[in-house]
């Protein structure tokens, strides 16, 4: 029976339970309890790991022969894959395609025992010592020039080669009850492969994905000391950008009795929600690792979750008590329906509350808790109409969304909570409400903050399937992992209410061959239906049309760039390759009653702070540097923040909201390329390090456009934003220097220096000529530069609505530091992120300054990382010196694990007067 049909089963079974019964009625009457069970435990594995990397093979071992192994010789190479596959065979639904566990650990142990970083016994005192989530390239230096190792593409940082991880673990005896031992990674890049004592006791390729190993065959007791060696093997030319390198994300022992419920092992579904009440589906998989029969008893109840602490709080019902007995060495699933009167229902933060629950499973043997296990869920409804567009809990909402990819900036991949909550926090400001995650799992926490804080999700798992776009990725291994991979993610996050469909593919070459790649697309797309039956399926479509055999095996039509079409303005004309008309209406044509949503759109460049002269006049024009007005500079490497340009396939954000808004409703919202900058992809110039899509910078500063967005994601947010900054030198006075104006007033009016250029209205006199005019900028493309002041007021039926002014900077004469949070928690995780900012002696921020600055730290912390948004920078971002880009730095403060008290930042530039900021360290 497929998980399907067990869902379907269970929901029909739980009708009658749900008639029959009250929420809070019992069949069967529970056992007393405590609410922690001692026999589940979780803990994060996260210090005392001693890391070496080797640029080069040093040991002979691979997962499979790859491209970039040409140059070592294959007789003298382990093959690991063989140890590796069986841990895909959790996650492969017809055992017939199990792979064979060859002749016991034993064999792997000899294959692999002249491998000395393997064995507890290797010396490894020499090694780094380092802190997980680790990403051993970030730190740099960065590679600069042509013919190196790693290309601006993966964002030139030292990601090649093998890493080696080793801890000591000691566990207690068997007595405690605690008889399992599982290593938990949350992610490990890449070709992870873990041995415990000596012994290969699995792995995982796929980096970005989530693995177990069961380490308790393997272990010492009774205090012993035991050695888990891990092992990441990175390759080049295997990613489209920065992969991040090592144990990236958190790792976690966690240690069950032996009846509990495995890896992923709840499914939380919700139906028929209303307002007045929902009914709860909940899947248990329950397993005895144990010898003897055991009659187990599966206790869920639910309470209210406070999103904010995740604390529990009311209790709201409790499923039936089900029953379930397991012989040894067997796993079962136990079905149960509740209902919930009244439900506090989960929506997106514009215009709803993400409540959230938790469902809390006990299993009793004898009457003695044996496990518990907590799992976080949603009840909300979410329709997805293909003529109306998205509806959550009845209510339509506009999909106002961005791609995020997984790197935290000048953090890399490493993740970290704070880092991922602060990015969320700055896109819920930008009027965001949904998040495309960008091609790949993200970090489990990553959901948890989408859960609390409201984003829809689109979670995403590939970016290739057969066909490969790089040499190296996943293509290699596509034939072995795609099910496992696609179904041990499914699993892993089915129960967050945030993720509303399952994003199969991005861009993938199979949209190119016709029949061969739409038979790929089918058996992907139905193994995600056959473990999630509640959601849809996509993948993203840059290339395939209507017409062609790839987009029916969809639930939903996912478009990049092809929704408000491909270099089809007129500033486009001169460019190659393909060309298409907004395709919404022939989608929509073909698929009428399919959802349709850009999963991309823009891809529009700038660099902060950046403007260059002559502007274009037209609202959407590919960035070049060959033509005056094409908004790049070859020499600088930045590109014009007018918000004009964009990629040579993409759209200004203007165009795209023109042809969105040509059909609505049935388009039901976008997401942009990208929320954030990111490294690698540094389109159009890969001498650099990072993006120039982001609406903000890798730094977390806010670009033009953001006002752009916000404008038309807040319209009722009262704001005038003038570009550019009024600080010009001698070279610009009397120059043409074009004011634009993002707001959602219905007219404004800007005058210089007092002198009015005019009231406009927005979509009428917004531009210079016919081709020009846009509805969603104001632009005044005649104004000649003289120092001193640019006032702009926003007006709304008549009526002054928002005013704002921007002045002509003094020289630089110091610093200004201002943090997100000034007090931190003195956990080793914590960050302060501090904005640096030049100023003159007025206070005014001086935009154009690129002084060089130098940061210190007194007291229990330290510095992360520093960053100031420029795409071109090829300082460590480990580096306490850096230089201000276009007036802004960023120095992240990170609280040392254990202290607290008072930290003291200090920022120095040469001519400024210094400035410091206490941060508490808690
Ligand atoms: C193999 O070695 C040759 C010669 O040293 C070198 O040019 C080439 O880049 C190497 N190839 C790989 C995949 O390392
Ligand atoms: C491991 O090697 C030893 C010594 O060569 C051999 O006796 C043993 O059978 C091997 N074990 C396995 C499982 O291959
Ligand atoms: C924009 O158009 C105006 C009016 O046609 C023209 O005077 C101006 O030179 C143009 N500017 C650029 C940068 O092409
Ligand atoms: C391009 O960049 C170079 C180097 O920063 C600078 O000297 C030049 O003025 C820039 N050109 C324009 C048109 O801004
Ligand atoms: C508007 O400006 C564009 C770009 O400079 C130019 O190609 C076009 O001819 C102009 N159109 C009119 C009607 O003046």
């Amino acid at each position: 029976m497929s998980l399907h049909q067990a869902l379907q089963s269970a929901i029909h079974l739980a009708l009658l339970a749900v008639l029959f019964l009250s929420p809070l009625a019992l069949a069967v009457p529970s056992p007393s309890h405590q609410h922690d069970t001692p026999s589940r435990t979780r803990t994060r594995l996260n210090t005392n790991w001693r890391f070496h990397r080797f640029p080069t093979n040093p040991d002979n071992l691979v997962y499979d022969i790859r491209p970039d192994h040409a140059n070592l010789s294959a007789d003298s190479l382990t093959i690991l894959k063989p140890y590796i596959l069986p841990a895909a065979n959790a996650f492969i639904a017809d055992p017939a395609n199990h792979h064979p566990v060859p002749a016991g650990a034993g064999a792997a142990a000899n294959s692999t025992s002249s491998v000395p970083f393997a064995q507890p016994a290797f010396d490894d005192t020499a090694w780094e010592q380092v802190t997980l989530p680790h990403d051993w390239a970030i730190a740099g230096p960065f590679y600069v020039g042509d013919n190196v190792p790693v290309g601006g593409g993966m964002g030139r940082l030292p990601i090649q080669g093998v890493g080696w991880y080793r801890r000591t673990l000691v566990v207690p005896g068997r007595s405690d009850g605690q008889q399992h031992y599982f290593l938990d990674v949350d992610g490990a890049m890449s070709y992870a492969a873990v041995w415990v004592n000596g012994i290969l006791a699995g792995g995982w390729p796929y980096g970005y994905n989530s693995f177990r190993v069961d380490l308790t065959p393997f272990l010492r007791r009774d205090g012993e000391e035991n050695v888990i060696a891990l092992r990441v093997d990175n390759p080049v030319q295997s990613s489209r950008w920065y992969p991040g390198a090592g144990l990236y994300r958190n790792v976690w022992l966690t240690t069950v009795g032996d009846v509990h419920v495995p890896f992923s092992g709840t499914a939380v579904t919700t139906r028929e929600v209303r307002r007045e009440g929902a009914v709860v589906d909940l899947v248990v998989n329950v397993e005895n690792r144990g010898e003897g029969r055991k009659k187990v008893e599966v206790v869920t109840e639910v309470y209210e979750l406070d999103g904010k602490t995740g604390r529990e709080g009311k209790k709201v019902a409790k499923f039936e008590t089900a029953a379930v007995s397991l012989k040894g060495a067997e796993k079962k699933t136990v079905t149960a329906s509740v209902a919930i009167r009244n439900p506090r229902l989960w929506g997106p933060w514009t215009s709803q509350k993400p409540n959230l629950y938790v469902a809390v499973s006990r299993l009793y043997v004898d009457n003695q808790v044996v496990d518990t296990y907590s799992t976080e869920f949603g009840v909300r409804s979410v329709v997805f109409d293909g003529n109306k567009g998205l509806f959550v809990n009845g209510e339509r909402v506009r999909i106002q969304g961005v791609n995020q990819h997984h790197d935290l900036g000048a953090l890399g991949a490493a993740f970290n909570y704070r880092a991922a909550e602060r990015q969320l926090e700055i896109l819920r400001d930008l009027g965001c409400n949904a998040i495309r995650m960008s091609h790949n799992p993200p970090a489990p926490e990553l959901l948890e903050l989408t859960d609390r804080m409201g984003f829809l999700v689109i979670n995403e798992i590939f970016d290739s399937w057969e066909l490969e776009k790089n040499p190296n990725d996943f293509h290699l291994i596509f034939a072995d992992w795609s099910e496992p991979d696609l179904r041990s993610f499914i699993r892993r996050d089915r129960n967050h209410a945030s993720v509303i469909a399952w994003s199969v593919g991005n861009e993938v070459g199979e949209q190119h061959t016709d029949e061969a790649g739409a038979v790929v697309a089918h058996r992907i797309s139905a193994i995600a239906r056959e473990e999630d039956p509640t959601r849809p399926i996509t993948a993203s479509m840059n290339f395939a049309k209507p017409d062609m055999p790839f987009p029916p095996n969809f639930d939903i039509i996912s478009l990049n760039y092809q929704g408000e079409g491909i270099r089809d303005s007129p500033a486009y004309a001169g460019l190659e390759g393909i060309k298409t008309s907004p395709l919404y209406p022939a989608f929509h044509e073909a698929f009428p009653s399919k959802l349709i949503f850009s999963s991309e759109t823009a891809a529009a460049l700038s660099s902060r702070g950046v403007y260059l002269f002559p502007v274009t006049n037209y609202t959407s024009a590919p960035v070049t540097d060959t033509l005056p007005s094409g908004g790049g500079n070859a020499t600088s490497h930045q590109v014009s923040a007018y918000e004009l340009h964009t990629a040579n396939f993409g759209s200004s954000p203007d165009k795209v909201f023109t042809t969105q808004d040509a059909h609505r409703p049935y388009v039901a919202g976008e997401f942009v390329w990208s929320g954030f900058d990111y490294l690698g992809e540094p389109t159009p110039y890969y001498s650099s390090r990072s993006s120039y899509f982001g609406i903000i910078d890798l730094a977390g500063f806010r670009k033009d456009r953001w006002y752009l967005y916000q404008s038309r994601w807040r319209p009722t947010l009262k704001s005038v934003h003038v570009l550019p900054h009024w600080s010009w030198g001698a070279e610009r006075a009397g120059q043409v220097t074009p004011v634009h104006v993002f707001s959602a007033a219905d007219e404004v009016e800007v005058w210089v220096n007092g002198v009015s250029q005019g009231r406009r209205r927005v979509g009428k006199e917004g531009g210079t000529n016919g081709t020009t005019t846009s509805s969603y900028r104001f632009r005044w493309d005649e104004v000649v530069y003289q120092p001193g002041e640019v006032r702009a007021v926003g007006y709304k039926g008549g009526r002054e609505w928002a005013r704002t002014v921007v002045k002509t900077a003094g020289e630089a004469a110091g610093l200004r530091l201002t943090a997100d949070r000034e007090r931190i928690e003195g956990d080793g995780d914590d960050l302060s992120f501090v904005t640096v900012e030049v100023v003159d002696k007025d206070g005014n921020v001086v935009p154009r300054a690129d002084t060089g600055l130098a940061f210190s730290v007194e007291g229990p912390g330290e510095i992360a990382a520093t960053d100031n948004g420029d795409a071109t920078d090829m300082t460590s971002f480990v580096s306490r010196e850096r230089k201000a880009f276009n007036g802004l730095a960023l120095v992240v403060v990170r609280g040392k694990s254990g202290a607290k008290g008072k930290l003291t930042l200090k920022a120095t530039g040469p001519g400024l007067n210094a400035a410091q900021l206490t941060l508490r360290v808690q």
